[in-house]
């Protein structure tokens, strides 16, 4: 299968998440970082059944490197059962709590990217603090309220090289489009931190360049 049959055929992936021209646009932005700093890993935050993950693998082919993707798998607060972005296809019978990790290794495998795609099973905030590695691209797209985004910029822009991006999601400057964490937590630090510039914007997808 094509990457883009992989993401049509996974209608679930494809509920409420990352759209086609935003997908598009995270890939460009990807495979750019890859050609500036090569060698240097993707990270992505938040994977969920792997939709944006695709897009991330594929420019980590093209890039001749990897994507580690983070998530612990059992969704975020607007996922849980009661909130409008439920599924329960995704529940694990067993235990009742939501378990994302098996349609994500589905979305991988059949998109043909267990090579370049790392799933990283755990807490972001965990894993970050013992992440090493310099990242030639990040991409944000985790919890949504306001402590999970702080902890992912404070977590994890650290480790992005100069040169690099950091691309965000769900970014809504105006609260009438959607909910501000990432916004206000992750987007606006980082421009005011100085360490990042905005260079391009498409929906909620923001892309940020590491100038220092
Ligand atoms: C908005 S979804 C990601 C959507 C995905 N990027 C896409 O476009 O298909 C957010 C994901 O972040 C994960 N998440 C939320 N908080 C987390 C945390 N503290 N640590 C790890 N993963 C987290 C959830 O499990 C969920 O899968």
């Amino acid at each position: 299968m094509t990457i883009d049959q992989v993401l049509r055929a996974h209608a679930l992936a494809a509920t409420g998440f990352m759209p086609p021209d935003e997908g598009d646009a995270l890939y460009e932005a990807a495979v750019a970082a890859g050609a500036m700093l090569p060698g240097l890993a993707f990270l992505e935050v938040g994977s969920y059944c792997g939709r944006s993950t695709v897009w991330l693998g594929g420019a980590a082919r093209v890039a001749s490197t990897v994507v580690f993707a983070v998530d612990h798998h059992r969704g975020s607060e607007e996922n849980q059962a009661g909130w409008e972005h439920h599924d329960t296809l995704v529940v694990d019978p067993r235990t009742g709590k939501m378990d994302t990790l098996p349609s994500f290794r589905r979305t991988i495998h059949d998109a043909g990217l267990e090579r370049e795609v790392v799933a990283v099973v755990g807490e972001s905030p965990v894993v970050a603090r013992a992440w090493q590695t310099p990242l030639s691209m990040l991409f944000i797209d985790g919890g949504h309220g306001e402590e999970p985004a702080r902890l992912d910029y404070e977590g994890w822009t650290p480790h992005v090289a100069i040169g690099g991006t950091l691309a965000i999601h769900d970014v809504f400057p105006d609260p009438a489009d959607g909910g501000r964490p990432p916004y206000e937590q992750i987007f606006v630090p980082a421009v005011e931190s100085g360490r990042f510039t905005p260079v391009s914007a498409l929906g909620s997808l923001r892309i940020l360049r590491c100038v220092a």
